[in-house]
């Protein structure tokens, strides 16, 4: 049966699954509703010796008022993690911010988000969304790091650009780069679509980020074939600790991740958490229902 039908007939009855459901089926994935539970969260992995990013849920905010309420929340949690000596950087969305309806607005947010992250030593991720933003995020990532040092993005292997893209990056100063596999459906002629395809690119745009003298490279991955390349690519070049960290979503491949901590390697927990959850799962389950599969997965093995 072709993918995409795969797809649609996944997708078809989620709106009719209730909402208690996905709430439990999210909760492994979701520190919380409020920023409280993320510091919980927050701390816990800190005792485990890992570091965390949070992330307010919630994206494409249609309003100047949902825009606000994103980025004070992200203002309050810089103080709180500052106060609480967490260590914890941040995650941010552009859309969350505005990009789909206001780019001057949207970058003026992230100078004012980065400002206080600056003045609280601190560091904010700008997360890569949709092919449709591609261009503009890397934009306004660009055109913050020249102001700022504590800032940087996220590339997707899946994107047939992105060999260019790092090119890019790299060749332009100071460069942070998380890189993931990437989370939303595109279409085949932008993206790779065969998972082969998809992992032999995310190898060669590691190597490419280490090569080529990025700064510092997240490896946001739970592929144990990713994982394994990317400590023996460590090993082999002799990377530095201050140059890679490991990336892990929360409730996502417990055992690999103690297991890289526990061989010394750098990690970072992403830790989503916010009164958004519903239509962040639900999104998260339209785009990808392989997610699904995942959850429904863990529903009845909590290992
Ligand atoms: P893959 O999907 O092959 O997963 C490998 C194994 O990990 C699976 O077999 C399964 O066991 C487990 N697994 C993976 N995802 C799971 C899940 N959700 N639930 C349960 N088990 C799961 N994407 C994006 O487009 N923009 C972004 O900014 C980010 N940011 C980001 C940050 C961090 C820290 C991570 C780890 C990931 C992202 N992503 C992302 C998501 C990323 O693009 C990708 O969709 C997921 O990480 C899944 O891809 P893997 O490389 O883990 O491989």
């Amino acid at each position: 049966m072709p993918i995409k039908l795969i797809h649609r007939l996944l997708i078809a009855p989620l709106p009719y699954v209730p909402r208690s459901l996905i709430w439990q089926l999210s909760q492994r994935y979701i520190a919380g509703t409020d920023l409280e539970a993320a510091y919980g969260v927050v701390k816990q992995l800190n005792l485990e010796h890992c570091s965390a990013t949070i992330d307010v849920l919630g994206e494409d905010c249609t309003s100047v008022e949902q825009t606000e309420t994103a980025r004070d929340l992200y203002l309050e949690a810089l103080d709180g993690i500052n106060s609480q000596s967490l260590n914890c950087n941040a995650s941010v969305k552009l859309s969350e911010m505005g990009l789909r309806f206001d780019i001057d607005r949207c970058t003026e947010v992230m100078r004012t988000l980065l400002a206080k992250a600056r003045e609280k030593s601190n560091f904010i991720r700008i997360d890569m969304e949709d092919s449709s933003v591609t261009t503009a995020t890397l934009d306004i990532y660009r055109s913050l790091r020249k102001e700022f040092d504590n800032v940087g993005v996220v590339i997707q292997s899946t994107l047939r650009r992105s060999e260019q893209d790092i090119a890019e990056l790299l060749d332009g100063g100071t460069t942070n780069i998380r890189l993931c596999k990437g989370i939303y459906v595109e279409p085949d002629d932008i993206a790779f679509t065969n998972p082969d395809e998809v992992r032999l690119s995310y190898c060669k745009l590691l190597e490419q980020l280490f090569v080529g003298g990025a700064t510092r490279v997240g490896i946001a991955t739970h592929d144990p074939k990713l994982v394994q390349f990317a400590e023996q690519l460590i090993e082999r070049r002799k990377i530095d600790k201050e140059r890679y960290e490991f990336q892990m979503l929360l409730g996502v491949a417990r055992t690999m991740r103690t297991r890289l901590v526990d061989h010394g390697h750098p990690l970072r927990v992403y830790v989503p958490f916010g009164h958004r959850w519903y239509d962040y799962s639900m999104r998260r389950l339209r785009e990808n229902p392989q997610i699904a599969a995942h959850l429904v997965r863990n529903l009845f093995s909590r290992g």
